[in-house]
């Protein structure tokens, strides 16, 4: 089976690209990937069955070369970040929708499979203290141009499902942790802080909920809706873990020996969403899919031990990332 996995040198793709080849032995993967700020040749592994070519998804040419030659498409590649939305919206636009819909278009000509993988923040947020969460059927209601983008680009999977017949499927995840994470994220903007000797950040006064799940747990249904999701459908994955901002500080603080007040306030950011947590159900009951990280805890202390470990994986982000947050005032 040939991969097309765009955006897999960022960090839920290029750990989709190395369960892939761990898991899959007939498994071979092209990432297509424009090395934004945010790619990281390191994070693609050296192995004969991966291929990297630097492109943009927004190249239509390209994009139609590549997409032929392949049997199915997952679909990583965007502007990720909500702060850097709010500071410039342009590059959002123009790889989440143009990027998407070109994908899209190459797919439909060669007849590919297409997974579009997006993000439960296309649904706007939920209020903090109540049982309720997103399920397929909530409203989109996203709140940023990250979110935003990423919502107009879900509609256009719906739209080319509809109109042309195309074999896709949509899955919306909640807020991702572990290895290869880009350092302007929140938990490993605040590990990599501390081995700084730098004080955590926290927006406002940190009582946001995310519903964290391990990217392995996010592959693993990726792979289960590649390969028995029904073409059309849209998947919500998460793993029930929801923890507010100012716990999560806290206990990365308290894991690397550290008093668990020992972090800063900073602005909070505009339009900041309240809470996110996800309905499972569909996922879990029609393809069978659970997670394997239960223990949040354990998970996060895994991933600090990561980037203990690899240091000159994020060393060359750090410095530039907390000239951004500086300039942003936060
Ligand atoms: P990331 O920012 O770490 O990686 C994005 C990758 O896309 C980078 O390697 C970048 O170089 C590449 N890219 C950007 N623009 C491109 C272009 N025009 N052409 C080709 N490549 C381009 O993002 P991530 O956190 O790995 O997120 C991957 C996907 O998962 C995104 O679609 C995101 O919306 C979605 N998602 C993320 C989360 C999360 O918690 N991070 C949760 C749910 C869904
Ligand atoms: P982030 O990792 O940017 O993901 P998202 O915006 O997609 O949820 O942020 C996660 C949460 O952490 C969000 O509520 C904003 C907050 N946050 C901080 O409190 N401090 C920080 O330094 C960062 C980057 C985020």
């Amino acid at each position: 089976m040939r991969l097309l996995v765009t955006g897999g040198a960022g960090f839920i793709g290029a750990n989709f690209v190395r369960l892939s080849l761990e898991m899959r032995p007939e498994v071979s993967v092209t990432v297509l990937d424009l090395l934004t700020y945010a790619g990281n040749t390191a994070s693609v592994p050296q192995d004969p069955r991966a291929t990297l070519v630097k492109g943009d998804v927004a190249d239509a040419e390209l994009v139609d070369s590549l997409v032929r030659e392949h049997d199915a498409v997952v679909h990583f590649a965007a502007e990720s970040h909500n702060d850097n939305s709010l500071d410039d919206p342009t590059p959002f636009v123009q790889t989440n929708l143009i990027g998407t819909f070109q994908l899209l278009e190459a797919a439909r000509r060669h007849g590919v499979r297409f997974h579009h993988v997006s993000t439960d923040e296309v649904y706007g947020d939920l209020p903090l203290g109540t049982p309720d969460k997103f399920t397929p059927d909530t409203p989109y209601n996203p709140s940023s141009p990250y979110s935003s983008t990423k919502a107009g680009s879900d509609l256009m999977v719906r739209a080319w499902v509809r109109s042309f017949g195309l074999e896709a499927t949509i899955s919306n995840c909640s807020n991702n942790y572990g290895p290869f994470q880009h350092v302007e994220k929140f938990i490993p903007r605040q590990i990599t802080n501390l081995i700084d000797g730098v004080k955590p950040k926290l927006y406002g006064a940190g009582l946001n909920v995310r519903d964290w799940i391990h990217v392995d747990d996010h592959n693993r249904a990726v792979w289960a809706i590649l390969e028995k999701g029904r073409a059309g459908e849209t998947y919500l994955i998460g793993a029930d873990g929801e923890v507010d901002n100012k716990t999560v500080i806290e206990t990365v603080l308290e894991l690397m020996g550290h008093a668990p007040d020992d972090y800063e306030h900073v602005a909070d950011r505009p339009g900041h969403d309240l809470r996110y947590a996800i309905d499972a159900t569909k996922l879990r009951d029609e393809l069978g899919w659970a997670p394997l990280y239960g223990d949040f805890r354990a998970g996060l202390a895994a991933t600090i031990a990561w980037y203990r470990d690899n240091e000159p994986w994020w060393r060359a982000q750090k410095l530039e990332t907390e000239l951004k947050y500086q300039r942003l005032g936060r």
